[in-house]
């Protein structure tokens, strides 16, 4: 049996030439050596068979085993496993690293406002495809191929089928609810919208519009007034005013635009409203007869009415945003300032 002085030589051998490959590697080796049954432990053990007058020496040589040991060991120590067990300790009381958190894009928020506007008033939301077909974005909107109003809408047309679009409006959902749906309707309908326009402050190839869509029995203008006058006074305050324009859009009779009193400066004049006191919100008007024909509803029995709005225009207003490519370009500085209160 080898005495513990030739036991300790052979390990010092190992120990001198242990150059771990890796933290698994280091973790064997600190059981082999240091563990709770490893060499260091089982030659302390062995002291007890050296003669007295031997053990002062030994003991020496022992403890200066252990200490070449654990220094191998901890001159690779930043190889170790956390879990290794002889990870140096955490302070858990420190600090710790922040995590950035995201919050909800401008867009959204105001959306979530204009719907939960509306919802309040019995209106639900509906949603149709971003990728439509002539039909529901154009021709059942009165807008038949030759139709000048096309014009207005620059419009990207998928390649793989010259019937499909990139929908130009969320009037395209109007359609497909009155396809669909049994009357009375009365819905709210946000979405992402495309126009081949070039980007710039003002314009951009894809925004959001939230369109809203009412008919049954004896529906009125009054009702369309009184529904966006309720919306208006909601979304920027009691004092707001409003004024309707008559304008055009192929699937209302009559239409009109609807301008509200500039919520920057009151009126009195400023660079939103382009110093007349007035920025316009909106289209609206009441569904077009031929447009209710087109779904197999009696423009006898039933009316309607419908508004589109865009939410970059709403939220440009609220928020005093002056260039529409902000929303799009995620700039952590221009996003986190909508952080709600
Ligand atoms: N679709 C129109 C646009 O994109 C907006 C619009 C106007 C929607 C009048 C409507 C409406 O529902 O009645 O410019």
């Amino acid at each position: 049996m080898p005495s513990l002085h030739e036991l300790m030589k052979t390990h010092e051998q190992e120990i001198n030439s242990f150059q771990p490959a890796g933290a698994a590697d280091l973790e064997n080796y600190r059981i082999r050596f240091l563990g709770t049954k490893g060499i260091v432990k089982l030659l302390s053990a062995e002291m007890k068979n050296v003669a007295p007058d031997q053990r002062k020496e030994a003991g020496q040589m022992l403890n200066a085993f252990k200490t070449l040991a654990e220094e191998k060991y901890n001159a690779f120590a930043d190889m170790k496993q956390s879990s290794g067990g002889n990870a140096p300790a955490v302070d858990i009381t420190l600090p710790g690293t922040p995590i950035a958190a995201g919050t909800r894009h401008p867009l959204r928020m105001v959306e979530n406002e204009i719907v939960s506007i509306f919802e309040k008033i019995g209106f639900s939301v509906a949603t149709g495809p971003e990728i439509e077909d002539d039909w529901h974005n154009f021709t059942s909107l009165n807008m038949p191929a030759d139709h000048p109003a096309r014009d207005m809408q620059d419009t990207f047309y998928v390649a793989q089928n010259p019937d499909w679009v990139l929908r130009t409006h969320t009037s395209s959902v109007q359609a497909r609810i009155l396809e669909t749906q049994s009357l009375p309707v009365r819905v709210i309908c946000p979405g992402r919208v495309y126009r081949n326009e070039t980007i710039s402050a003002r314009a951009h190839c894809f925004f959001h519009q939230c369109e809203g869509l009412y008919v049954d029995k004896n529906v009125s203008f009054a009702d369309l007034k009184q529904t966006l006058y309720y919306f208006v006074t909601e979304m920027f305050g009691e004092n707001t005013k409003v004024r309707f324009r008559p304008s055009y859009f192929p699937f209302t009779e009559p239409s009109a635009e609807m301008d509200i009193s500039c919520t920057v400066c009151g009126g009195t004049g400023c660079n939103l409203c382009k110093h007349s006191g007035w920025v316009e919100i909106l289209g609206c008007g009441m569904v077009h007869p031929d447009m209710l024909r087109n779904f197999n509803i009696d423009p006898e029995v039933y009316t309607g009415f419908a508004f589109g709005m865009g939410v970059e225009r709403i939220t440009q207003i609220k928020y005093q945003v002056n260039d529409l490519r902000l929303y799009s370009q995620n700039d952590v500085r221009f996003l986190r300032q909508f952080r709600p209160a």
